[in-house]
């Protein structure tokens, strides 16, 4: 059975009732109605904003028990798995960027890594061609977890709290369930899908069959025994015991290339995270084995070059601009970005603002540019989750993990009551040939044993004057980067809120297939003509990006007093996208 959509709520925006502001985008926004400007929820000194209310309220409670931020995003992970089953995870793996009080940035690769018996072409068939779904549904699909190990590096390299204590909240709510709304039914409204998975059924469907409805009780008892096995031995308790075992074993039985091995040999990467500038500004992003630090640095630097704050918020020029610069960087994303471990990737190169000067000199501003090879369009509806922290202190966090597709490749293994990861989908199963997100990859991403699939996931740290100034990602496949990259060009450029800049209507390009996609009422009828004639193909984008963010010292940058000595508490402004059923800023 192919995966189906996700059906997440399409909310209406809002548009801004205050012309006094100078770049108020409002007002030229196509789709605006007469409601008030979205408003960001405010903290004064801590602030969680994650996908579920119930896992923001698990960060803010571990803040308040003294934890710092780090601490808040373990205990964050663990509850997302279980309150967030089709993003939120032990099964998958995810990035982790953070910068300390102190001013020390970090990065904590915690992605899956191809078994040991996996081979390039594992995906084709016997003429070459990829089989739809080997790379996508099933145990062939499931790259080696990382997020157990990952949380667990991050807690006690820069942690304070016990496991024990961080995997509480986490465990209660799997053993005693939570009461499902109407978002959670979005979330796992599922009935036809799960049916045809038994062990997915006997966790989300009730014991009569039937979907979950709002006001039932979600219990997770099988999830609730191995988090508490983590809790009580560790890593070591996922990856060298009855849960490994348990994977191996299901894996074996399915046509799976799992082994104990695989599990045993799990390293967590830390790596130095990439960092570049625009306008002023330092963007402390996600390095390879993520595409998406690259990718949005080479998008920026070809940006800087134009005068973007002097355009109007999607204004043909202004998406011209974006377009083209997503275009150009998502081609080189797609060339040659890989694993570090596996290939050299040509970052000096690409950073390098000569190079961006070079790319931006081949933007013919009245044409469309050309993305040479054809392919098809995306299909979505797929799941990964961003959470955002910063504690009193002011150390902050981003993260970005995944299951990859919606309840990733579909499995649970025995009773571990653990939803498997399909990331093997984010390698190049055949050159040339587009992925789940459509994109068209090349060698630098073959697979190949122990090697991680390049990723889009982009948690991001924007700063200024050496003071953290704003912490962001997304979720939404490739379409993450475009996502980050124009909440920095609306905050930086357009002067927007945070709440603004997550709320605003978005555009993307990822080079191939060679679409414009602009969500709906994006571009004014009058800009998409007029892009249309300069030769764009332009289409809605349907799949909703659920982003994340939190401003710091202010509601919108020029608020947090950039450039002026800072309060040594300011205050923090937190926003949950509302094209997610469930998320909540939560802040005290
Ligand atoms: O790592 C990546 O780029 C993908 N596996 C992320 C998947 C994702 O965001 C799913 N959401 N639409």
């Amino acid at each position: 059975m192919l995966k189906r959509r996700h059906s997440l709520t399409r909310m209406k925006l809002p548009r801004c009732a205050a012309a006094s502001i100078a770049l108020c985008w409002w007002a030229a926004a196509a789709w605006a109605d007469n409601s008030a400007p979205p408003d960001a929820v405010m903290g004064e000194h801590r602030m969680v904003v994650t996908a579920h209310r119930l896992a923001s309220e698990v960060g803010v409670d571990i803040l308040k028990r003294g934890g710092n931020a780090i601490d808040a995003a373990v205990a964050v992970g663990y509850a997302l798995a279980v309150v967030y089953p089709s993003a939120g995870n032990i099964g998958g793996g995810g990035f982790m960027t953070l910068r300390l009080a102190d001013g020390h940035e970090a990065f904590l690769d915690f992605r899956e890594r191809a078994p040991l018996a996996a081979t390039r072409d594992m995906y084709l068939d016997a003429s070459g061609a990829v089989v739809p779904g080997l790379s996508t549904d099933g145990y062939l699909s499931v790259g080696v977890p990382g997020t157990v190990k990952g949380l667990e590096a991050a807690r006690s390299k820069w942690g304070t709290m016990t496991r024990e204590a961080l995997l509480a909240p986490a465990i209660d709510l799997a053993e005693r369930g939570f009461v499902l709304t109407d978002a959670d039914i979005k979330i796992i409204d599922n009935g036809e899908y799960f049916r045809a998975h038994p062990n997915l059924a006997a966790q989300f469907l009730k014991s009569n069959g039937l979907p979950y409805g709002s006001g039932d009780r979600l219990i997770q008892k099988r999830l609730a025994a191995s988090l508490r096995l983590v809790a009580r031995r560790g890593a070591d308790g996922f990856y060298r015991g009855p849960i490994a075992q348990a994977i191996v074993a299901a894996s074996a039985a399915n046509h799976g290339i799992l082994s104990l091995a695989d599990f045993a040999r799990y390293r967590v990467r830390e790596l130095r995270p990439i960092s570049c500038t625009y306008r002023g500004y330092r963007v402390v992003s996600a390095p390879p084995p993520s595409a998406g630090g690259v990718t949005l640095c080479e998008s920026l630097h070809i940006l800087e070059g134009f005068p973007l704050g002097q355009l109007a918020f999607h204004s043909a020029e202004e998406v011209h601009d974006l377009a083209e610069a997503m275009r150009l960087a998502y081609a080189d994303r797609n060339d040659v970005l890989g694993d570090p471990d596996f290939v050299r990737n040509p970052i000096a190169h690409l950073l390098d603002p000569a190079y961006a000067a070079k790319l931006r000199a081949r933007i013919d501003r009245r044409h469309a540019g050309v993305s040479v090879v054809p392919a098809r369009t995306p299909h979505e509806g797929s799941n990964t989750t961003q959470y955002s922290i910063v504690d009193a202190a002011g150390n902050a966090v981003s993260v970005t993990y995944t299951l990859n597709g919606l309840f990733g490749a579909n499995v649970i293994a025995g009773n571990t009551g653990i939803v498997l990861n399909d990331e093997m989908d984010d390698f190049t199963a055949k050159v040339g040939t587009p992925n789940f997100f459509g994109l068209v990859q090349g060698e630098a991403n073959a697979i190949a044993p122990g090697k991680t699939p390049l990723s889009s996931m982009t948690p991001t740290i924007v700063v200024r004057d050496d003071r953290t100034v704003m912490v962001i990602g997304s979720h939404g496949g490739s379409r993450i980067i475009t996502v980050v990259l124009q909440m920095i060009v609306d905050t930086v450029d357009h002067g927007m809120s945070i709440a603004a800049s997550i709320a605003a209507p978005r555009i993307h390009h990822q080079w191939l297939p060679d679409i414009l996609f602009a969500e709906k009422g994006a571009l004014k009828p009058e800009v998409a003509a007029e892009l249309a004639t300069e030769g764009y193909k332009i289409k809605e984008l349907e799949a909703p990006s659920v982003a994340a963010g939190i401003l710091v010292g202010g509601a919108d940058l020029r608020a947090a007093n950039i450039g002026v000595a800072q309060e040594a508490h300011p205050r923090l402004f937190g926003f949950a996208d509302p094209r997610g059923p469930a998320g909540a800023a939560v802040g005290y």
